[in-house]
């Protein structure tokens, strides 16, 4: 265990001179659109279903929403495959129910961050349905071509990420073309300028329409190797890739997406940066005071943790130790991309992972469904979408992104009057918003509160963090603002701890996973398996 004087040193300050930029006291929901509330009867979630609730959102008391891709799409990717990149699919709507969205979730107080995909486009989009056809066509350099090797082979060693050669031959032009995804997304060339202008003129749409920021999907892989040089290690991870992508240059595109948010005042750039990638490697993605990158460089740390505190516990540390001074921290246990906390961590255990996520110093990332307790929905084969499982089984992402219920009881659980595209979990009756709402022992109250005291009280918000020593299996730490001062304790053993034992003292609990009225049961609070918010 750490010492006292080297939890010290990981202490961070929030400086209270500082202008916060909006996202720094955000709390951000992420919407599947396909799975949240479909309201044209096709079994696809829309943008008409998420305006029909935002009042649920704002009671839910999130401030901004991430939306996944809406954007015309065949969906061989469900809208990370992009064949047009500034209209909305039929499917989801159209653009002015875009704009009557967001039109909506700002006189709400709710900022709106849409997801931007320019590492790679659908096969379908015109530029590469002409880059296809020839090497002489405008659009010819505008995605990765390569000749075969003199044996007709591939022209590298590069894999693509459900494995797999990362290139695919097309006869026209005797050349492969390189998708670091499916063949279905070929990956566009960051090194022409002209992809650049034509991207960040897309950028710069959906700018003007409002939204209040670009979550960028894939952005360490937009520049590749000049040479397109064999990874020196054939069973590279994109982790330890240093020819197929993080290559030095990217900094600078990003840098460049940094400065056109900024030209439309406080617009942010989360970049998505590979899920795999150290602290270390996480971090430089701020950038640097005079040289900004990323807004929020998504940190993937938490997500790879089991719910256990020694693992926890170092996370937190390291993440902080190497934290610059000018980052504001962001932090999340879940996306569209991987099993569900409720299911890697157990539904009792949820609220314990949300009481961490909703008190630590960064912003916090929901994903929807979450506040509901929703797990991962077991597919027979014939229910399965994911591509990705039928490449790699194991892989497919489909469990994780199913309808999320809203009435006990109604068809579908009221997601839709159809049937869905994917599932709805068969205890969609326990799960339903109606069932939890107004249920102060439920999850989802249990979420509202804790959003409602972290938006109420500013050294949970803002505050200075310090981990703090602590019996085995608890974590805990210190938030503090100009003489605020709480403290988390989350007990993640098998005995409960007594007040007496903490090297720290505490007073009265703000709040806990013991239920309502924390102050009148404190020792539960500390019990194995609970937690909570004391003053100090
Ligand atoms: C990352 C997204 O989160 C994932 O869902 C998608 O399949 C890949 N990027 C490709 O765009």
């Amino acid at each position: 265990m750490a010492t006292a004087q080297s939890m010290m040193e990981v202490q961070k300050k929030t400086r209270a001179d500082k202008q916060r930029s909006w996202f720094e006291d955000a709390i951000f929901y992420q919407i599947y659109p396909r799975s949240f509330n479909d309201t044209n009867g096709d079994g696809v979630g829309d943008l008409g279903g998420i305006l029909e609730k935002v009042n649920y959102l704002k009671s839910l008391g999130i401030t901004a929403l991430w939306l996944s891709p809406f954007f015309p799409s065949p969906m061989e990717d469900f809208g990370y495959d992009v064949s047009g990149y500034c209209d909305v699919d039929p499917i989801f709507g159209t653009l002015e129910d875009f704009d009557r969205l967001i039109r909506t979730c700002h006189s709400s107080d709710i900022k709106m961050v849409i997801d931007f995909v320019p590492n790679h486009t659908s096969q379908h989009h015109p530029w590469f349905v002409e880059s296809r056809k020839n090497k002489t066509n405008p659009y010819a350099d505008w995605y990765i071509w390569a000749d075969p090797k003199p044996d007709g082979s591939v022209p590298n060693n590069w894999t693509c990420v459900t494995t797999g050669s990362a290139w695919t031959y097309v006869k026209a032009r005797h050349q492969y073309y390189l998708h670091s995804f499916l063949s279905a997304q070929p990956d566009l060339n960051w090194r022409n300028p002209e992809v650049r202008e034509a991207i960040f003129k897309a950028m710069r749409f959906w700018f003007e329409r409002g939204v209040d920021g670009l979550r960028v999907d894939m952005i360490d892989f937009l520049i590749k190797d000049e040479f397109l040089r064999d990874e020196p290690d054939p069973d590279y991870r994109f982790k330890t890739s240093v020819r197929h992508m993080n290559q030095p240059q990217m900094r600078d595109i990003v840098a460049d997406m940094h400065a056109l948010a900024r030209e439309y005042g406080d617009r942010v750039i989360i970049g998505e940066i590979n899920s795999e990638l150290s602290v270390a490697q996480t971090v430089s993605y701020y950038g640097k005071p005079g040289n900004r990158q990323m807004d929020v460089p998504f940190n993937f740390v938490l997500m790879r943790q089991p719910l256990e505190a020694a693992a926890i516990n170092a996370t937190l540390r390291e993440f902080e130790e190497l934290l610059p001074d000018h980052a504001w921290p962001n932090h999340t246990w879940g996306n569209h991309d991987v099993p569900r906390v409720a299911t890697r961590f157990g539904v009792e255990k949820a609220r314990l992972a949300a009481l961490i996520l909703l008190t630590l110093r960064g912003t916090p990332f929901l994903y929807y469904g979450d506040e509901l307790g929703m797990e991962d929905v077991k597919l027979t084969r014939d229910q399965i979408q994911d591509p990705w499982e039928f490449r790699q089984p194991g892989r497919g992402r489909d469990p994780n992104r199913t309808p999320l219920p809203w009435t006990a009881g109604a068809r579908n659980a009221g997601f839709s009057s159809v049937d869905p595209w994917l599932p709805v979990g068969a205890d969609n009756e326990a799960r339903a918003v109606d069932t939890q709402l107004g249920n102060s022992a439920s999850l989802h109250t249990f979420y509202r509160d804790l959003i409602a005291l972290r938006q109420a009280t500013p050294a949970l918000l803002k505050g200075d963090q310090k981990l703090l020593e602590a019996p085995k299996d608890v974590v805990a730490y210190e938030r503090n603002l100009e003489g605020e001062r709480c403290i988390v304790i989350v007990n993640l053993g098998t005995t409960p701890i007594s007040p007496g034992s903490l090297p720290f003292g505490i007073k009265g609990c703000m709040f806990s996973t013991a239920g309502p009225e924390p102050a009148k049961h404190v020792s539960r609070v500390l019990d194995a398996g609970h937690g909570g918010i004391f003053s100090a």
